[in-house]
């Protein structure tokens, strides 16, 4: 065999391959569009905030992703729908092109939401083309791609979540998205418990090579932590409900200055989507407005909140490194065990079903505000070309948060895995649980 031949049989993907590739584009692909399958056409419009997009963005940009980085560049045949959807769908990438401006996409009643889908069955209509016969030249470059391109519309499905909760929220109607979303719970959440965890130089971080993981994880490296406790449970709506009542929201010695003179801007008093009836704490959910269940994980504080009540607790949020290593304890098998997830369509965070070793509940139901900023770690390498700005040039002014949430896929989230957010977001699904010193 030549060297050609070789490099043609060694790169090119057999049968077998090429299906579960396509399976898990088209499985992927399909779970955004049942997420909007609920929505009525005026939902997909709404942009509740500058930080919200529309549904229908979102439909359209994780298309784009696609068109941009693969069709574009790796199948020869391709045609775009519309030119113009590589300026409206460009979310950030400047090396790329334009972006059109993020705080203006609600502006954006046409192309329609009709108009959106033909675009979605374009792209998909094309990346099965690319898979089934892709270029052997480029293989790598492009399965690599597929990989980031799955990953990115999984993100924007949790975004997908938090933008149409914060969008049917803003509604004084309440509506409902789902009837079956945020079930009733008699469970109770049990008394929490520390778990101690010796210092020492340990490992945290992944490098690539052994499964997908994103730039900003790498490299594993070497990290000193002292002696620590950590809560083996996230704190709930019930003890945060206690730090209400003790005037936490009105006390200063809790408070981080800039944390301070937002409480005095905003005129929060508890967490987002809260409001009292009858003297009873109720929130919105995807399930409609219900009552606060006092077991189940406190949700969408921000981190000023998070830190406000650990200091009012005696405790302090862990640091990313400690929340990791203690994760670490919780996999199975190397695995992320079974929690609520997106998959499992509660869609809020419920009271853990307490199983297996502690900590519980490292994984799903909402992601932990941890005491770390979102910088890059020793030695990292943002990706080549216009995909290095994807994490990158946000580690600035931002906190770091583990473990996903009742609306991130589970086959998504790793032990280490890196959200970030601003220290005052609080649509994502976000709580946190307790660290002390020793
Ligand atoms: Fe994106």
């Amino acid at each position: 065999m030549d060297n050609t031949a070789r490099h043609i049989r060694e790169n090119t993907l057999d049968t077998q391959h090429t299906k579960e590739w396509l399976r898990r584009f088209q499985r992927v692909r399909a779970m955004s569009e049942a997420i909007c399958a609920p929505l009525q056409t005026e939902d997909y419009v709404v942009q509740s905030m500058p930080d919200v997009s529309p549904p229908k963005w979102h439909l359209a940009h994780v298309s784009w992703f696609f068109e941009a980085f693969l069709l574009t560049p790796y199948l020869k045949s391709y045609k775009t729908i519309d030119p113009a959807y590589d300026f409206l769908f460009n979310s950030y990438y400047e090396t790329h092109g334009v972006p059109f401006p993020r705080n203006q996409r609600g502006n954006i009643s046409r192309p329609t939401v009709a108009d959106v889908y033909r675009f979605r069955a374009h792209i998909d209509e094309a990346m099965t083309q690319l898979l089934t016969e892709p270029s052997a030249e480029h293989i790598d470059e492009i399965m690599e791609l597929v990989e980031i391109g799955l990953h990115h519309e999984q993100q924007h499905q949790e975004l997908l979540v938090m933008d149409i909760k914060h969008i049917l929220a803003q509604n004084p109607l309440h509506p409902v998205y789902r009837s079956d979303a945020a079930p009733a719970s008699s469970a109770e959440a049990p008394a929490l418990t520390w778990q101690r965890y010796p210092g020492g130089v340990r490992h945290i971080g992944a490098d690539f090579g052994n499964g997908f993981v994103f730039d900003s994880e790498t490299p594993r490296h070497r990290q000193y932590v002292t002696d620590f406790e950590l809560a083996d449970r996230p704190v709930t709506n019930g003890e945060f409900i206690d730090f209400i009542e003790d005037g936490g929201y009105s006390r200063t010695e809790l408070w981080l200055s800039d944390g301070w003179h937002l409480l005095h801007k905003t005129g929060w008093q508890a967490p987002l989507y809260w409001e009292k009836h009858n003297g009873q704490w109720h929130h919105m959910t995807l399930g409609g407005l219900k009552p606060v269940d006092l077991h189940a994980p406190v949700c969408h504080v921000s981190f000023y909140e998070a830190d406000a009540f650990a200091n009012w607790a005696g405790a302090r949020l862990p640091t990313e490194a400690e929340w990791e290593i203690a994760a670490a304890d919780s996999l199975v098998d190397g695995n992320v065990p079974a929690g609520n997830f997106l998959d499992d369509q509660h869609l809020q965070p419920l009271t853990a079903t307490v199983t297996g070793d502690r900590p519980w509940q490292m994984f799903g139901d909402v992601w932990e505000w941890t005491g770390s900023a979102y910088r890059p770690y020793p030695g990292f390498k943002k990706l080549d070309g216009s995909l290095g700005e994807y994490n990158g040039k946000f580690m600035s002014g931002q906190m770091v948060l583990r473990g996903g949430c009742c609306a991130t896929p589970q086959d998504h989230i790793r032990a280490t895995y890196r959200n970030f957010f601003p220290p005052h977001a609080r649509w994502a699904f976000s709580g946190f649980r307790l660290a002390k010193d020793v």
